[in-house]
This record gives structure tokens, C-alpha cells and sequence, in this order.
């Protein structure tokens, strides 16, 4: 496990449940202070009590959907609050299973809202030289391997998560150079979370038992992600940025 001192501050959105929650502890438990973000303040305020240095855990309760355009500004609060930044786990997002017949311009907007624009926007405001400490920052967003394998019923979310792959690689080639930031996405497959519980308990038929052809070592587990992620936000990547990073236990993709 990479080790990190409490003077590296990292952003955690998505730090309520699943894999962004995992990814706060890991991180927490590895040295680094976390401003752990979300709107559920009764799960993020559990998690104190999980972690291993509660003294460099803090919380942000906000719907990062809320004021788009003002995110920016949002990260620039934050740097006044905590100091610059060195690096972000961008984990928000939402799913949808949404056939064609049934979908609408506003579960688009919905889908798109967290799972791209913010991310864009958050970026927008992390990569100002301002709010973070230079060469050695480190971004990593969740993408899906939905980005490149789509299922029936997931145009918005599909498209909402390739269009955040394709972007990073656009944003990889302005930041890294400029500036020597990092940015690269992780696209995993089914990983057991709140998220893929509540979709999955809907989809009649689909177990991890019977799909042991594609997942020869079960379902994912929030820490597979988590780790991987962690490896992506800590030196030991210092030469890796503008990739996407497929996790599925190697013959979903
Ligand atoms: N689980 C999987 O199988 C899987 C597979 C591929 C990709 N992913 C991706 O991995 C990421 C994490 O998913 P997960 O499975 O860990 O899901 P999860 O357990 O449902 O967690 C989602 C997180 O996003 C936060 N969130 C949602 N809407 C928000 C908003 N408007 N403002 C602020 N925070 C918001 C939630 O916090 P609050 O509700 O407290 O705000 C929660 O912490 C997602 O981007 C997902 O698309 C998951």
C-alpha cells in the first residue's frame, strides 16, 4: 500500500457509500488527510468512527449537482478552508436502467449531471493552479466499463461515462503537460455496492453465481477499486496519466 503524510490533502466525492467510502478509509488509513464530500451526512459521519485517524477526516455535505457552473468557485472554498489540494477520487455518480421507449430528456440531464458535468467542472476548478500543489497532483475518476461494453438499457448511463473517458484523455493532454498533473479514469465492472445491490435486485435473474463465466473471481469488492484508485493517486504512478483503466476481473472486456 502506498504511504502518504497528513500535509497531502485529497477530495473524495462520493465518500458516503461504496467504492468512494472505501477509497476515503484506504486513503485515511495510508496517511493522507481526506475532505471526504457527499450529501449523506448520517453515512459520512459512521464513517468517523471507521476510520483509523479521525483527526484528518473532514466532512463536505453537498449535492455536487446542485450549482454546476459554480463548482469552481466551490474548490477554490475548499483550498481556503483545508490548503491546496493533492489530488481528487472523483466517485459521485449514479445509474440508470433506462430502455430507449422509456427514456427522457430529463433522466439524460440527470445521468449527465453527476457523472459528467460535474466531474468536468470540479476538474475546471482542481486544476487551477491555485487550489492545488503542482506536479504531483493526482486526478482519478470513476468511469464504467460501461464506457466501452454497454447492456440494454443504459444509453444515458453509457453515454454519460464514455463521454467522461474521452474527456479525460482531452483534459490529460492539457493538464499533464501545462502543469504535471495526473489524470487517468478506472472503469470497473459489477463491484458489490448500494448501487449495484438496488440494480441487480431489480433485474430478475441475474446472480453472481450464474455469472461466474465472466467474473472467475465473483463480483468486484469496493477495495479492488479503491486500491487501484489509491496506486493512481500516489507517486509510485508518477509516470501515469491519460489512461483508462479497465477492472473485471479480466473477461467481461
Ligand atoms: N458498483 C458498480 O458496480 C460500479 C461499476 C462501474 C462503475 N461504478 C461507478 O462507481 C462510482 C461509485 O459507485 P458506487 O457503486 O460506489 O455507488 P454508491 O454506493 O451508490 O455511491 C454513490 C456515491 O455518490 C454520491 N452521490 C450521488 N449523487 C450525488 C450528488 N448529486 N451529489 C453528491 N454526491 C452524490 C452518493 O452520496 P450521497 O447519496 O450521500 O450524496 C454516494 O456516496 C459511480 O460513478 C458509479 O457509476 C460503479
Amino acid at each position: 500500500m502506498p504511504e502518504f503524510n497528513k500535509e497531502q490533502i485529497y477530495i473524495v466525492t462520493g465518500a458516503s457509500s461504496g467504492i468512494g467510502k472505501k477509497t476515503a478509509l484506504l486513503l485515511n488509513e495510508s496517511g493522507a488527510s481526506v475532505v471526504a464530500i457527499a450529501r449523506n451526512e448520517e453515512r459520512l459521519n459512521l464513517m468517523k468512527s471507521e476510520c483509523k485517524y479521525p483527526e484528518n477526516l473532514f466532512f463536505e455535505i453537498k449535492d455536487l449537482t446542485e450549482d454546476i457552473e459554480g463548482l469552481p468557485q466551490y474548490v477554490k472554498s475548499l483550498k481556503e478552508k483545508y490548503g491546496k489540494f493533492s489530488g481528487m477520487a472523483y466517485c459521485a455518480g449514479i445509474d440508470g436502467v433506462i430502455p430507449l421507449r422509456m427514456i427522457t430528456y430529463e433522466d439524460l440531464q440527470k445521468l449527465f449531471k453527476i457523472n459528467y458535468f460535474a466531474p468536468i467542472m470540479f476538474i475546471k476548478g482542481l486544476s487551477d493552479k491555485r487550489n492545488n500543489i503542482g506536479k504531483g497532483t493526482s486526478l482519478v475518476l470513476i468511469s464504467s466499463i460501461d464506457a466501452y461494453l454497454s447492456t440494454r438499457g443504459q444509453s444515458g448511463y453509457s453515454g454519460s461515462k464514455a463521454a467522461l473517458s474521452a474527456s479525460m484523455k482531452s483534459i490529460a493532454k492539457e493538464i499533464t503537460s501545462e502543469f504535471g498533473i495526473r489524470i487517468n479514469c478506472v472503469l470497473p465492472s459489477i463491484i458489490k455496492t448500494p448501487m449495484s445491490q438496488s440494480k441487480f435486485a431489480s433485474s430478475v435473474g441475474i446472480t453472481e453465481e450464474n455469472q461466474k463465466h465472466l467474473y472467475p473471481f465473483g463480483w468486484g469488492e469496493p477495495e479492488d477499486v479503491a486500491n487501484m484508485i489509491i496506486y493512481l493517486l500516489s507517486d509510485k504512478a508518477k509516470y501515469i496519466s491519460g489512461q483508462n483503466y479497465i477492472i473485471d476481473s479480466g473477461v467481461v472486456l
